[in-house]
């Protein structure tokens, strides 16, 4: 009789031994053919902002010298799983004798869109009356610095920029 329970708690000991076994490998299985799938779904979550190709703004023979040409551009930027069309207007400033700058629209106050003024020579920001010089130089007003210069290039005749993702 007691070697018929040995027996049997020896037999009950190799099967709990097995079914552990057994539920460990499924488990390392199981975690190894879920990484790639979690790793799938959550990645775009995870990418940073995209978009930061050269953009066309036009031919660099619209630019017209003394005079802040500006260009209207526009981009589909995609972060995450999040796409969005951003947009702006670049001026192109060749001044005689200096090399071409391209400044950005937007005023380093808070943000706002400045637009050239012919008649008063001077970028305006009508969010809080400051004005820019035609080089971008802040002439008055709140603004701390002045306007974002934008990385350019000229290829195939074309004025192009990149901006930050
Ligand atoms: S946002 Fe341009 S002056 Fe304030």
């Amino acid at each position: 009789m007691a070697e018929l329970e040995a027996a049997s708690a020896e037999e009950v000991s190799r099967r709990r031994f097995l079914s552990g076994l057994i539920a460990a490998v499924a488990g390392i299985v199981g975690f190894i053919v879920a990484i790639p799938a979690v790793a799938y779904v959550i990645s775009p979550g995870l990418k940073r902002a995209t978009g930061n190709d050269w953009i066309n703004l036009g031919p660099e023979s619209s630019i017209v010298p003394g005079v802040p040409t500006p260009f209207k551009w526009s981009r589909m930027v995609e972060d995450g799983w999040e796409k969005s069309l951003q947009s702006g207007t670049a001026y192109a400033v060749q001044l005689e004798g200096q090399e071409l700058k391209v400044l950005s629209d937007i005023c380093t106050h808070l943000g706002c869109r400045v637009n050239w003024r012919e008649d008063q020579q001077k970028f305006a920001c009508p969010c809080h009356d400051a004005f820019f010089g035609i080089e971008g130089q802040v002439i008055s007003g709140p603004p701390p610095r002045p306007m974002y210069p934008l990385v350019h290039r000229v290829e195939n005749g074309q004025l192009q920029i990149k901006l930050e993702a």
